[in-house]
């Protein structure tokens, strides 16, 4: 399909609701009735994504909350639920990979300019308003997500919504938000460069308040998949969204910040972050899975409106020991930005890069190349742990030769030990991008943010490659050969 090409009915939704109806019809989704929200939604979505086949889960009647306000979690960790989110005719991990290469993500940030955000006079998500002393986001059936939480995460895969006020370019980030007060919500940016804090600041700096939208349910897409993804800053994930669905997203203007609000999202809030104005977030179970980042003083977003769908849906997105809810997510989209940014960067001879979920979908890297001059495999691994996409929250890149599959741990593991001599082919980095959700971060002095990366080339020596002892396998069409005559004997359903 190409880019900003109209949504084929086959593939397409129009908002969460529809996505939800698609996800059932091919038998992903499960119906919860009756979890709470203290301790069985989380623990019942961990138990869900350690398994096989894992599902969408909609959790409905939840114990002191009005039926049908319900929780939607699990939205992309398989390849359909991923590829049907994405507008993607793909139903295997490879086929996703391959369907968001060559271009596709810096092509839909390209065409974004032309898919602007078409705003209407009104919308689902004004069916219900609060407003100032009714404002109580306890009002809906946010999770404890991991038993440890210090509260009540309502914004996991949310999108926070921010509006560059020089420029007027919006952004939308998935950045967690606890809620800690009837009208208030804590704000956790793990960088200083990430977008929602560059506008954000350049109001403090002008002596006003920053005003924001949080989307708490909405259409997967925007959240957890395009605000969790990071796009080049003057890009709006609001607008890429539109590229993706081949029709501008419909937005209604918020009536406290004149901020856009997606129509048809579930939940929405609508206030203000005061320079200087901060609430104690923390702990939360985070992707690398621990809870590194602790308790401390974050920005508020003092919440002066909410508006929801009569029955509201909040998605949730809660991260924890992977797998977990999106790490597949992340596994997909960062191993193809990386593949095209080491292809952008010149390096020939990639054939494959998968970061796997087991590594968190970022903190191990696995490059497949074909070896082509002296120092290649050395260069493929400095660039792959450093090009843009993967140098935040990385730790460990292997490079293998093309006859390795990257997705096939074990065969990584295989060649780790057998083909990388400890002292001549692991090479360490110091002070790389560091990340406060880093469970080594402690390892650094206090105030700095910075992280090691071991680069291991697990290539056969190239200037061995022609002595290197042979892989003691049979060749794959001796095997086919082999199997087409005793496959049987493996089958089951033939034996039966
Ligand atoms: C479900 C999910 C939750 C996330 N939570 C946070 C978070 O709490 N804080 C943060 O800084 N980044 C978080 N991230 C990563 C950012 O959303 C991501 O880096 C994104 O690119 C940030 O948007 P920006 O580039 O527009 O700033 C999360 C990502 C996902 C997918």
């Amino acid at each position: 399909m190409k880019v900003g090409e109209q949504i084929s009915t086959e593939l397409g939704y129009r908002d969460v609701r529809e996505w939800i109806d698609r996800v059932e019809s091919f038998g992903e989704l499960k119906r919860i009735s009756g979890a709470n929200w203290q301790t069985e939604i989380g623990a019942i979505c961990e138990i869900n994504v350690h398994r096989l086949p894992s599902y969408a889960l909609l959790f409905d009647k939840v114990p002191g909350y009005p039926d049908g306000f319900r929780v939607l979690v699990c939205t992309t960790n398989t390849p359909r639920r991923l590829a049907l989110t994405l507008n993607l005719a793909a139903t295997t991990t490879s086929e996703l990979v391959a369907g968001l290469r060559h271009g596709r993500v810096a092509g839909w940030q390209a065409e974004s300019a032309k898919f602007a955000p078409e705003y209407m006079a009104d919308g689902p998500v004004f069916e219900v308003v609060q407003e100032g002393a009714q404002v109580d986001l306890e009002s809906f059936p946010a999770p404890i997500w991991h038993d440890k939480d210090g509260g009540r995460y309502i914004g996991t895969g949310d999108a926070v919504i921010t509006v560059d006020p020089d420029t007027g370019w919006s952004n939308a980030g998935a950045y967690r938000c606890m809620i800690t007060g009837k009208n208030q919500l804590s704000l956790w940016m793990a960088t200083t460069n990430r977008h929602g804090r560059l506008h954000i600041n350049k109001y403090h700096q002008r002596g006003e308040p920053g005003p924001v939208v949080v989307t708490l349910g909405q259409d997967p897409l925007l959240s957890p998949v395009l605000a969790g993804m990071a796009m080049h800053e003057g890009v709006s994930e609001l607008n890429v969204a539109g590229v993706i669905r081949g029709a501008p997203l419909r937005v209604v203007r918020g009536p406290v910040t004149g901020l856009p609000i997606p129509a048809d999202a579930e939940i929405a809030v609508e206030g203000w972050v005061r320079e200087g104005v901060v609430c104690e977030e923390g702990p939360h179970g985070e992707a690398p899975g621990y809870y590194a980042g602790g308790q401390h003083m974050v920005p508020a977003i003092e919440v002066a409106a909410i508006y929801h769908r009569r029955d509201p849906i909040l998605v949730g997105a809660p991260p924890a020991k992977p797998p977990h809810d999106f790490s597949y997510s992340m596994a997909v989209l960062y191993s193809a930005l990386t593949h095209d940014a080491l292809e952008g960067a010149g390096l020939p001879g990639v054939s494959q890069v998968w970061f796997p979920e087991e590594g968190t979908g970022r903190l191990l890297q696995i490059v497949a190349i074909k070896q082509r001059y002296f120092g290649h495999s050395k260069q493929a691994g400095l660039l792959c742990s450093q090009v843009q996409p993967a140098a935040y929250l990385g730790r460990m890149t292997v490079v293998v030769d093309d006859d390795i599959d990257p997705t096939n741990l074990s065969e990584v593991i295989w060649a780790i030990i057998t083909r990388a001599d400890p002292k001549r082919d692991y090479t360490i980095l110091e002070q790389c991008w560091g990340s406060p959700i880093d469970p080594l971060k402690q390892l650094y002095p206090p105030g700095t943010l910075y992280a090691g990366r071991v680069i291991i080339d697990a290539c056969r020596p190239y200037e061995h490659l022609d002595t290197f002892p042979p892989v003691a396998a049979s060749s794959p069409e001796l095997l086919s050969e082999v199997w087409a005559k005793w496959g049987h004997l493996f089958e089951k359903d033939k034996e039966a």
